[in-house]
């Protein structure tokens, strides 16, 4: 966070940030209102094609979700494995708050053992992989077009260390937003009721609650924008004022009016982009199903 806020040039937070326990309650509000499709479009698509799974991934006996949120999507997955036989489920997040309502929400799919891991995605999936039972399966969920929060050649990386987690037969179920209208993909990140911007703002008192800092909220501003050459969504806060900011009387950080800072991208992709990254990552793009009302992909990848 230090050398974020106090680098020449853009100054930036790392969006994994935001999610504390109030971000992560804000976040679920956001997956409920009319601006933010994603959310719509990722469960359409569970809806249509979840109990097809079990065709593409065969013996199955842990699945592993990065980033799971709340579960709601798992939800839709789990009872058409765990039908076959025991299954067990662990759900990966940073926030103890989503884990919580995961293990809650999913206690009672018959067959089914949910093992909540609190870690980062990567070193959560390593400890996830070793509760697979030999001659196994495992299907790694990555929705909600996370993958699209990181610069393209880190998302190439880090689907290449999903992949050396992994086994072949071995299938990754990710999501990812797609390029659309201008006017869409603004407003899913700047919705009329201001959830977004206080889910951004969050991010700042979380600072000041968590490592005593004196960032003043009213001085600053959410701003969503789109970077037509790099196909991104930026969300920053903006600072209304020149102002210094203190934080636990450690260091100061110095704003002018209107600097920003940028506290997260989304990505938004083409099919034909999704599917040369996992190729390059070392899987095989068998399917990809897209939602034709929110241009949306889900894209099933199977470890070479
Ligand atoms: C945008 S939400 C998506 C939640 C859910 N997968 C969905 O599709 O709605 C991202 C989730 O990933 C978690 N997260 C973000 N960065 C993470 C990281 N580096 N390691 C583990 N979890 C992370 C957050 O706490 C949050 O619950």
């Amino acid at each position: 966070m230090r050398a974020g806020l106090t680098k020449k040039g853009q100054k930036e937070l790392y969006s994994k940030y935001l999610y504390d326990d109030l971000g992560t309650a804000l976040f679920e509000a956001i997956t409920l209102l009319p601006e933010y499709g994603l959310t719509r479009a990722d469960l359409r698509l569970l809806s249509e094609h979840a109990a097809d799974l079990p065709d593409h991934v065969r013996n199955v006996s842990v699945v592993v979700e990065l980033g799971s949120g709340s579960g709601e999507k798992a939800l839709r997955i789990l009872p058409h494995l765990a039908r076959l036989g025991p299954l067990t489920y662990c759900p990966i997040d940073l926030s103890g708050a989503a884990l919580i309502r995961c293990q809650r929400d999913l206690a009672d799919i018959p067959q089914l053992t949910v093992v909540p891991i609190q870690d980062s995605y990567i070193d959560g999936l390593t400890s996830a992989s070793r509760l697979r039972k030999p001659d196994t399966n495992m299907l790694v969920l990555f929705l909600g077009s996370s993958i699209g929060n990181f610069e393209p050649p880190v998302a190439e990386g880090f689907l290449g260390m999903v992949r050396q987690n992994l086994k072949p037969g071995d299938v990754v179920l990710l999501s990812t937003d797609l390029v659309k209208d201008l006017g869409r993909m603004l407003a899913a990140y700047d919705d009329i009721l201001g959830v977004t911007a206080a889910f951004n703002l969050n991010l700042l008192q979380r600072i000041n609650r968590e490592l005593r800092a004196n960032f003043d909220l009213k001085e600053f501003r959410h701003k969503a924008r789109y970077d037509d050459s790099e196909q991104r969504i930026e969300m920053h806060l903006q600072s209304t004022a020149a102002q210094i900011v203190t934080v636990n009387g450690d260091f100061d950080i110095e704003l002018r009016k209107g600097e920003t800072i940028w506290t997260e991208s989304s990505y938004k992709f083409r099919t034909t982009q999704v599917r040369l990254m996992a190729e390059r990552a070392g899987f095989n793009c068998a399917i990809q199903w897209v939602d034709t009302e929110w241009p949306f992909a889900q894209n099933l990848l199977c470890a070479r």
